[in-house]
């Protein structure tokens, strides 16, 4: 990044060849998001939860790919009492999807969140389970735990387990289905207000790349036959999406499965960046492109181990 370059032309610069319109994609970074948020059905009915919201807020949309999912264009729904009160989560509409395009394998299952605070896909998970079957949600950061744990107390779930572990020395468990969300440069959030005031360096992706694959290794490695495992970053490097997965695939007893979400445009996972090829089964990923959708950025990844 040269001295008067921002952020965001930084991002234009690195990652417009790889999408499909730069004309778009450079629009849309320089649009700010709107507010999205879910319904909490463990805390009532959604049908009476968004009656009671509609009569503050006439600018409530449904998002047309995720059943419980709304946009406003309110910017202060964090001081609503439907939020306070667990009747609602404020959760960005790319964090999700990793839950839906498992969604056939969610009910009632033993699930493993091993990145989970500050819980946005736990609660969803959750309540995608209706509170029911078990999830351990763990996290490495005690800070973090903190915000879980509210988080969870205020949705009113109950299935869940709390652990504060580096998860790469995680005991061996056996799940049904794995969930790495993975920490990441977070470049995909560019159009949040505060991510412009952030300093991203080249070599945070090779840190981040380190960090991605010891997790990811970590769940493959304890996965048992037939499990699942989703990978999941908010950022455009492929250092951190299609390298690490590159990696894991042809390291661990993995294979890559297809992804789909009615209603959400994705695209294919790239085969190549600067000097590496990657697996041709890498385009089974896919990418969340924010000018598709208006959305933010991100990357998916579903394993079945083998
Ligand atoms: C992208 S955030 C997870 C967001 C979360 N899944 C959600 O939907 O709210 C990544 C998380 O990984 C955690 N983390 C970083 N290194 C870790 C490690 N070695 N083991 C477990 N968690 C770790 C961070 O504390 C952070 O909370």
């Amino acid at each position: 990044m040269t001295k008067t370059q921002t952020v965001k032309e930084r991002i234009v610069e690195r990652y417009s060849r790889l999408s499909d319109d730069s004309r778009k994609f450079s629009n849309i970074i320089n649009k700010p998001l709107k507010q999205s948020f879910r319904v909490n059905i463990i805390k009532g009915e959604k049908e009476d939860i968004l009656r009671q919201m509609m009569l503050y807020d006439s600018s409530i949309k449904k998002v047309p790919w995720c059943e419980n999912a709304f946009e406003s264009d309110l910017t202060n729904l964090g001081s609503s009492i439907h939020h306070f009160s667990g009747q609602i989560y404020i959760q960005e509409l790319t964090s999700m999807i990793p839950p839906l395009i498992v969604r056939d394998l969610i009910k009632k299952n033993k699930i493993l969140d091993c990145c989970a605070a500050p819980g946005s896909k736990t609660t969803q998970i959750a309540d995608m389970m209706e509170n029911k079957g078990h999830i351990i949600a763990n996290d490495a950061r005690h800070g973090r735990i903190k915000s879980l744990r509210g988080n969870l107390d205020r949705l009113g779930i109950t299935n869940t387990t709390v652990t504060l572990r580096d998860f790469k020395s995680f005991p061996n468990t056996k799940a049904d289905l794995y969930f790495v969300d993975a920490p990441c440069s977070s470049e995909g959030t560019i159009r949040k207000k505060n991510a412009v005031t952030r300093k991203w360096k080249d070599y945070d992706y090779e840190r981040f790349s380190r960090m991605q694959k010891g997790l990811l290794k970590k769940a493959c490695e304890m996965a048992p036959k037939g499990s699942t495992i989703v990978y999941s970053t908010c950022t455009f490097a492929p250092e951190e999406n299609e390298n690490v997965i590159n990696e894991i695939i042809n390291e661990e007893n993995v294979k890559l499965q297809n992804i789909n979400l009615n209603g959400l445009k994705m695209k294919k996972g790239i085969t190549s960046w600067k000097q590496n090829d990657y697996d041709k089964d890498v385009e089974k990923c896919r990418r969340i492109w924010p000018h598709h959708n208006n959305t933010d950025a991100f990357f998916l990844a579903r394993m079945e181990k083998c």
